[in-house]
């Protein structure tokens, strides 16, 4: 057990800050052996403060103090903890001047400021900024910073911060600096500098209202051609805000910089945004598609942070999704709007109700707005982000696209310039159109995945449809009882010939029911026939729902159901169905059904490449884990496997004629229409070599010896590393490493496809990987390609029944939490999820818990996460 426990902060306590700071002037002297910090704050006392405090206390970790001085006065009483700074008595307006002296270059957090292979980057949300400086490090002191950094010249050219360059020149010893000033108030956790030998990427964006800005993109010299998609996505990106949301930029330079070491994703630092290498690096030789689409939302995602997080801020960390869930709600509609919505749509339901769901129903499950936390670092979770946004989506269902922008632009005119809450954000929207957001807001409040029951009643006589429908919600820590949400409910219902019937007497064939009593019944009247129901189109709730179709009903629907999300979820139901009862030992064999199905998907030339490559998925072993109690993970995966090979061996000359009719001499293009041929295509050959089909085998090997582009290339190892082709798989796997180990994002790939898959020897092969020399524990992205992916997606070894898949990941946990606590917590979550399975399984993962626990040096990130798992 650690010495002491972590306390845990609560939202009920916030309280307005005692201090302001306006302005904030810095100067970094950077060194090889250390890093020293000057920080002028101008500092008042705030007039909405709740009670006078006399003491001024700021946020420091990890930090010397070299000096300080008050109004030009060293300060001699300051009291300084491992998490504080204290100064009593100090006057209502004053200049505080602080020395701190910090070592980037044995920062393996990588929070605050650190080094990347050879570059110093900073990376302050939440709570970075405090491993800097001194400094009221919370988003609600909202300062205007002025930045100079001095560094070696040769070593470190470029010198970057945010804002607008104003001043730079040559010092003595072969050292420069470069001064950045910001005119935009912001929250610390915004600020950014980056130090390196980079080259700069240029481009240009004129705004609506005609202003030119500077679009730079820093890189290592390595990565010089790797530019070009990212600044496109950037200016898309720019675009569409201006076209949908009003929002223009308001600086005059944007920056984007390229770092291989980062604990997430991406940041959107005012002006300078910092990127993890393998969501903004790419090349048609290096990057799939799916990076490629990675990219362009990503770029999105932080672009629009602009409006949506950094000129409107959060008030506090509980209001997270502010900014999070709105950011992720717009550039969900960005991707759609740049592809095909139901595409888009597909790829996010199925993560949400796999993951999210998961989280949602388990011991860390939380509010959209959490109440407390230990930790906040472990809050940046699905919850927060794809919840967050399915429920600002639902405020734009249920407003309509008029009224949600007018609420919008309410909400950004407002609050510009402001730290504000997520009830700010619903009470914009609430004024603006005028609609009664009241019990919405539970939606923010109570955690669990709300469950609709429906059930339905045909009566002949009368022609009248009744639909049913009850709702609930699971129970989840410290929330025993839940009150009804305020659930919109899209649906339709259509007539045997498939048909839309009119639902009202304006004769329109979809309606949004508005759920928000624990039971309603609908009545639809003047009916000739049964209805088949549609519902919860394009998945207008982040809801389960349970109504009883029959398999003839679901076949129907995957043809007929003129919405294409539910065409594809009719099509999950039918599978899942095929799959469950096979495992209740109800069905012997595979429906034939389900085969036709597929089948006519594969021959039907005329349908959307894109959506058949979804549809032909069949659901994911994690999300069938999702749908079972006390899963049984072995059983599950085999009987899925079964049905996958049965439908794979019925249909192979289909399989064969769509590889071959997907294929294109053309040059590489990432275009809608081409990225749904090639994932067309590697679905067919990932199908027949599963199957051993030796054919497929053949153009396996021929796709990844001829592949122009990696969408190819690595379609075909994908495709040869998961079938039984063990010789041809070994060479190309030789192959594809002696190509491109130079290459940090691809290497990545080359680890996660094979601690990914279920055929390469599990533990042992991830054993492997661990000791190869292009394994580095210091790097996240290696981290998690490796241990993070075999613990998410190799289900089947992980979950191995002798519990050594768990022993290992506890092994490394315990290893990486010393080094990086934020992604030792966050490889601890499959372990959370340990209620789920069989008791064998459940028992020992229980155990590698326990024993995490039981650790006195375990940091704050993984003792909340393993203390509340266990709970
Ligand atoms: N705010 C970043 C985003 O979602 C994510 C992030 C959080 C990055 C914390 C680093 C640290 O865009
Ligand atoms: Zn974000």
């Amino acid at each position: 057990m650690r010495a002491s426990q972590p306390q845990s902060i609560y939202l009920k306590d916030y309280r307005k800050p005692p201090f302001l700071i306006d302005h904030v002037d810095l100067r970094f002297e950077l060194f090889e052996e250390q890093t020293r910090v000057h920080s002028r704050l101008q500092v008042r006392r705030n007039p909405e403060a709740d009670g006078a405090e006399r003491d001024l206390v700021l946020h420091g970790e990890d930090l010397e103090l070299e000096t300080l001085t008050l109004d030009g006065r060293p300060v001699e009483d300051a009291v300084v903890d491992s998490e504080s700074l204290r100064i009593s008595n100090v006057p209502d307006q004053f200049n505080l001047d602080v020395v701190t002296c910090i070592r980037p270059q044995e920062n393996t957090r990588l929070e605050g400021l650190y080094k990347s292979s050879g570059m110093f980057c900073t990376q302050c949300e939440a709570e970075g900024f405090r491993r800097i400086t001194y400094f009221l490090d919370r988003p609600d002191v909202m300062a205007c910073y002025r930045t100079r950094i001095e560094a070696d010249s040769e070593q470190y050219p470029v010198l970057l911060a945010n804002g607008n360059p104003v001043d730079h020149g040559e010092m003595e010893g072969g050292r420069h600096q470069v001064t950045w000033e910001d005119p935009f108030p912001k929250p610390s956790y915004l600020f950014a500098m980056v130090a390196g030998d980079l080259v700069e990427k240029r481009d240009e964006f004129t705004t609506g209202s005609g202003r030119v800005v500077d679009l730079r993109m820093y890189v290592e010299p390595r990565n010089s051609d790797k530019c070009e998609h990212a600044l496109a996505s950037l200016k898309k990106a720019m675009q569409w805000d201006e076209e949908v949301y009003g929002r223009e930029y308001d600086l005059d330079i944007f920056m984007i910089v390229a770092v291989d070491d980062f604990n997430m994703g991406a940041m959107e630092n005012k002006g300078l945004n910092i990127f993890n290498s393998s969501c903004v690096l790419a090349s048609p030789e290096t990057a799939t598609d799916a990076a490629y689409e990675r990219i362009e939302s990503i770029v999105a995602h932080e672009y629009f942070h602009n409006w949506s997080g950094n000129r409107v801020t959060c008030r506090d960390w509980f209001q997270l999704s502010l900014k999070e869930g709105f950011t992720v709600f717009r550039d969900n509609q960005f991707s759609a709007d740049m592809g095909s919505p139901t595409v888009q749509r597909i790829d996010h339901v199925n993560m949400l109700r796999t993951a999210q769901f998961a989280e949602d129903d388990g011991p860390m499950a939380h509010p959209v707005r959490p109440e407390s936390y230990i930790e906040i670092g472990n809050f940046y979770t699905l919850t927060v982000y794809e919840k967050g946004a399915e429920v600002v989506r639902m405020i734009h269902t249920l407003l309509g696209p008029d009224m949600f922008r007018e609420g919008s632009d309410l909400y950004f005119a407002r609050f510009d310039g402001r730290a504000v809450t997520t009830d700010d954000f619903v009470a914009t929207m609430e004024e603006a159109s005028g609609r009664d957001l009241g019990q919405f807001r539970r939606w923010y409040e109570q955690a669990g995945t709300p469950v609709l029951h429906v059930s339905d009643h045909f009566d002949a006589e009368k022609g009248v449809y009744t639909l049913s429908i009850e709702q609930s919600c699971p129970a989840t820590p410290r929330q025993p009882h839940k009150a009804p949400f305020h659930i919109p409910l899209r649906m339709g219902l259509l007539d045997s010939t498939g048909e839309p019937l009119p639902l009202d007497d304006i004769g329109n064939t979809e309606q949004v029911l508005e759920l928000t009593e624990s039971r309603h019944s609908y009545r639809f009247k003047d009916l000739k026939e049964r209805p088949v129901p549609s519902l919860l189109r394009n998945f207008s709730a982040p809801v389960k729902l349970d109504y009883a179709w029959s398999r003839d009903q679901l076949m129907f629907l995957v043809s007929h159901d003129p919405d294409g999300f539910n065409r594809w979820d009719a099509g999950q139901k039918l599978a899942i169905d095929v799959i469950q009862s096979m495992l209740e030992g109800n069905d012997t064999e595979v429906d034939e059904r389900l085969i036709e199905a597929y089948r006519n998907l594969l021959t039907d030339t005329s349908l959307d490449r894109a959506m058949v490559a979804r549809m032909l998925a069949l659901p994911g072993t994690a999300y069938l884990i999702e749908l079972t109690r006390d899963a049984d993970v072995q059983a599950i995966h085999e009987t899925r496997q079964r049905v996958q090979t049965t439908v794979a061996n019925a249909l192979r000359e289909e399989l064969l004629a769509v590889h071959m009719r997907n294929q294109s001499s053309e040059p590489y293009a990432f275009s809608a229409e081409r990225v749904a041929a090639r994932s067309l295509a590697n679905s067919a050959l990932s199908l027949l070599t599963l199957i051993g089909d030796e054919a497929g085998k053949d153009l396996a090997v021929e796709q990844f010896r001829d592949a122009p582009n990696m969408t190819n290339r690595f379609g075909a190892l994908s495709a040869l590393v998961n079938s039984p082709f063990e010789k041809e798989r070994d060479r190309a796997l030789e192959q594809f490493y002696v190509d491109w180990q130079d290459d940090p994002q691809v290497v990545e790939q080359w680890f996660a496809v094979q601690s990914g898959s279920p055929w390469m020897g599990g533990l042992k092969r991830v054993r492997e990987l661990l000791e190869h020399p292009a394994f580095d524990w210091k790097n996240p992205n290696k981290i998690r390609t490796v241990i993070g992916v075999f613990a998410a997606r190799n289900l089947v070894h992980f979950h191995e029944p002798d519990g050594s898949g768990y022993r290992f990941l506890g092994e490394q946990i315990q290893r990486l939490d010393a080094s990086n606590p934020q992604i030792a917590a966050g490889l601890a979550q499959p372990l959370t999820r340990w209620r789920r399975y069989a008791p064998r399984l459940r028992e020992s993962m229980k155990s590698v818990l326990e024993e995490l626990l039981a650790e006195p040096q375990l940091s704050k990130d993984l003792f909340e996460v393993v203390s509340k798992s266990l709970q």
